[in-house]
């Protein structure tokens, strides 16, 4: 039985190092489904659905084979609790540095100590290892290029978000 795997993350916005992530974790599992959770204590640029719609775009933007792909938003609730009820048996995280790693290491044992879900943390690739959503959204917001970060698709939606001009 192929093995099922999440890669969950906040994704606000999908970055070119969420993509290495994914398109590595898909070549490992038989099934990966990518979850958008939602924080209700951190206020997003983009709602859930749009976001999953992103993730799908770049995906589809990327040429990667979606065969084998799920999509789904976590509203509110355990990631844990969630993967028991799709089947999935893993949870895969990208790591770009070491402050990541403590954290998710934290994260990972709760998880497991919840439930029987492991987590692969998978060491991201170094020239996207300075990439993150935070950084994306403040440069972005400030109207400036992010298009050498984020998939072409995350980028005009950026764009039409705060009126950059790339
Ligand atoms: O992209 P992010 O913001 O680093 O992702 C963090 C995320 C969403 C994966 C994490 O906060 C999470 O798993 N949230 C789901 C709620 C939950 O199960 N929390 C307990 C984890 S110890």
């Amino acid at each position: 039985m192929p093995i099922h795997a999440v890669y969950p993350g906040s994704f606000d916005p999908f970055t070119l190092g969420h993509l290495d992530v994914a398109k590595r974790a898909l070549a490992i599992f038989g099934e990966l489904t990518i979850m958008v959770v939602h924080n209700p204590h951190k206020e997003a640029t983009f709602d859930a659905q749009t976001r999953i719609e992103l993730v799908r775009a770049s995906l589809t933007e990327a040429g990667i084979n979606q065969d084998a792909l799920h999509f789904d938003v976590l509203a509110e609730g355990l990631l844990v609790q969630r993967c028991l009820e799709i089947g999935a048996t893993v949870i895969v995280k990208g790591v770009r540095n070491g402050a990541d790693a403590e954290y998710e290491f934290a994260m990972a044992t709760i998880n497991r100590d919840l439930s029987a879900v492991e987590t692969l943390l998978l060491p991201a690739a170094p020239e996207l290892a300075q990439i993150s959503s935070s950084l994306v959204r403040q440069v972005a917001s400030l109207g400036a290029d992010v298009s050498k970060y984020v998939p072409k698709v995350v980028a005009k939606a950026l764009n039409a978000k705060f009126g950059g001009s790339r």
